[in-house]
């Protein structure tokens, strides 16, 4: 299969409206899309990236008035949640509605659905006037794709379309809120942290991820993710790095000219940093890194969201060897 490049957002629309798969930009990561209510175009994309079917995928719309036919209810923090962070990089679980085929929620009776804010994909939502179900648009267990040339590099001969736009600003996925239960619980962190969604809904919590029930809660936190090939290894500082033959390093402190690193990401932020990540990854594997040293930073707020997906591919690089 050919993969067509563009920049034109009619002629994305006009794929995906044709049942085909559309790679396209959004503010936290790119996404691959398919219309949500045609199953065997949804069935490409966990075929593309060779997603287990049972790890649901996030429907996007354009604006809130799109969602009514993708869920069954909208709960009053949901609404809450949805006008202070929407559009933008935040992803709400709601009950699905039975019309939406059952193979976008993996089989689940609740549905994610996201307004993302970028332009590119606002207006290539609003261009195919559809709800798109859409997964991060790497193959599965690599890191998300944070430009269209990671697209490309992992999915290339596989979908039928990459519309293409800059770099993606956050770098990585959206926060995840379940809000099918008593409270919102926040089943994935991300640039929306505990602190602003307990600012409205200040019985926000984050899941226990050491109950019995956060696996069947969150399907996805299951599986190898955001993993490059590379070892990598949380450090506290420069001086915990040992060897660096064949090594890259990310992270916010000052790069220490001794350490003769093949590759090196000094970032200037929390922001920085989460944006440069999952590219660093990549540009790693490109350069036959073997292994990336990431700095740890403190477990609150956006520093959350970087340490899960950092602890995620540390965990995938110690288990796969
Ligand atoms: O920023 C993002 O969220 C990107 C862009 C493209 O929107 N999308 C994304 O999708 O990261 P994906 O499929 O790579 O990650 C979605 C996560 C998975 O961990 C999945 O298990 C979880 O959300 N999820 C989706 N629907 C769910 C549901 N109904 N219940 C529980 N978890 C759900
Ligand atoms: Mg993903």
């Amino acid at each position: 299969m050919e993969t067509l490049r563009t920049n034109d957002v009619k002629v994305a629309a006009t794929y995906l409206r044709a049942g085909k798969l559309v790679a396209f930009p959004t503010e936290t990561v790119y996404g691959l899309g398919a219309h949500a209510f045609d199953s065997h175009a949804v069935a490409r994309i966990f075929e593309a990236k060779g997603r287990p079917a049972d790890n649901p995928l996030i429907v996007h719309v354009a604006e809130y008035a799109a969602l009514s036919p993708l869920v069954a209810a909208i709960p009053t923090d949901a609404k809450t949640i949805l006008s202070t962070f929407a559009p933008g990089s935040i992803s709400v679980i709601l009950p699905r509605h039975p019309d939406v085929p059952s193979i976008v929620s993996g089989g689940l009776d609740t549905l994610a659905v996201r307004i993302p804010s970028h332009p590119i994909a606002q207006a290539f939502l609003r261009e195919t006037a559809l709800p798109v179900a859409a997964p991060s648009a790497n193959s599965s267990g690599r890191p998300s794709p944070t430009t269209w040339e990671a697209v490309a590099e992992d999915l290339d001969g596989r979908i039928d379309c990459i519309l293409q736009g800059p770099p993606s600003d956050v770098g990585i996925e959206s926060t995840v809120v379940d809000c099918t239960g008593p409270w919102p619980v926040i089943l994935r962190a991300g640039s929306v942290t505990l602190a602003d969604l307990q600012c409205v809904v200040p019985t926000t919590q984050f899941a226990d991820t050491k109950a019995s029930d956060a696996n069947k809660r969150s399907p996805g936190t299951r599986y190898r993710h955001y993993a490059p090939t590379a070892y990598v290894y949380l450090v506290d500082s420069m001086n915990d790095i040992a060897d660096t033959v064949q090594a890259g390093y990310i992270g916010l402190e000052a790069f220490n000219i001794e350490h003769p690193f093949q590759l090196v990401a000094q970032c200037t932020s929390l922001e920085d940093y989460s944006h440069r990540l999952f590219a660093f990854f990549r540009a790693c594997d490109r350069a036959g890194i073997r292994t990336i040293y990431c700095q740890r930073v403190p477990d609150v707020g956006l520093g959350r969201a970087l340490m899960d997906r950092i602890g995620r591919a540390a965990q995938a690089s110690s288990g796969s060897r």
